[in-house]
């Protein structure tokens, strides 16, 4: 089996290069690693790659990479899709802290990238915008949550954190509670993509930081119930939303079974379960009730 260990980066697609080049250095805070005015990646400024964009066409991801141990052979990886009778590809050169990766697609059509060696870009030590920690998660809407749970779980070594009745499933790879979720919906699309800062204190930043550069909030700040990260939500130019979060729960021992003991956790020890279908999607927050502008 595929033991992913983290997400990568993912890559998009976009009408406006330059619009977005500027949003994700400027506004996010991201590092501009590479471009070439037709496609341009970009790392966290702590040097771990989060984004990539091609011009043309929609604003979609197309790609989505993680990395697996490093030293894990590749041929191994496609030896074991090969028996699972999942087609693959080697392709070389995917950004620029990827030499080789393993290409195949997901159920939904997204090309997944795994990789096992990474090098870490240049530390940035410019100060600006969100600069995020990491790129934290990938939420989509499919049409068969399970089809999708069972192939993350399966094929890429995923396990389940929490469900909310059968229609939204969240999955970790490593000890954050989600890296990847997935919730029903007719039309499949990408839902948002999120990223990690260090604390409140940066989401309190983060709001300033968006306000500064006239990019309104959507949704939050708030606290979620499912995962408890506390987070707010933007839409970015190509209208992808964006979440900024912190505190998210951390299964740091899969053993001990249970998430970190944390004051806001509604049980003692709080273990992956299954959430009522009702249950709300905040504690706290800016839109815990209703329903606002430009979300869900
Ligand atoms: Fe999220």
């Amino acid at each position: 089996m595929i033991q992913v260990k983290r997400l990568g980066h993912a890559t998009f697609s976009t009408p406006d290069l330059a619009r977005q080049i500027d949003y994700w250095t400027h506004v996010m805070g991201l590092s501009l690693v590479e471009s070439d005015g037709k496609r341009a990646f970009f790392a966290t400024k702590l040097g771990q790659e989060a984004i990539a964009l091609e011009q043309g066409g929609d604003a979609e991801m197309h790609r989505l990479s993680f990395q697996i141990a490093p030293g894990r052979d590749l041929s191994e990886i496609e030896r074991s899709l090969t028996a699972k009778g999942i087609a693959s590809e080697r392709r070389t050169d995917i950004s620029p802290g990827v030499r080789e990766a393993v290409t195949f697609l997901d159920p939904k059509g997204t090309l997944i990238e795994v990789y096992s060696e990474y090098e870490f870009q240049k530390r940035d030590k410019s100060e600006g915008g969100v600069s995020p920690l990491k790129f934290g998660h990938v939420a989509s809407r499919v049409q068969d949550v399970q089809k999708m749970t069972e192939f993350y779980q399966e094929v890429l070594g995923f396990r389940v954190s929490d469900w909310m009745g059968d229609h939204f499933v969240f999955m970790r790879c490593g000890p954050d509670h989600h890296t990847v979720n997935f919730v029903r919906y007719e039309t499949p699309r990408l839902h948002h993509i999120a990223f990690e800062v260090k604390d409140w204190g940066e989401i309190h930043r983060t709001c300033e930081v968006l306000a500064k550069n006239e990019v309104q909030l959507v949704w939050g700040p708030l606290r979620h119930i499912v995962g408890h990260n506390v987070a707010a939500y933007h839409r970015n130019p190509d209208d992808l939303r964006v979440e900024c979060f912190c505190e998210m729960d951390l299964m740091k021992d899969e053993e001990l079974g249970y998430w970190e003991p944390r004051p806001w956790h509604e049980e003692m020890p709080l273990r992956p379960k299954k959430w009522p279908k009702e249950t709300m999607r905040s504690a706290w927050g800016f839109g815990s009730f209703g329903t606002f502008p430009g979300y869900p």
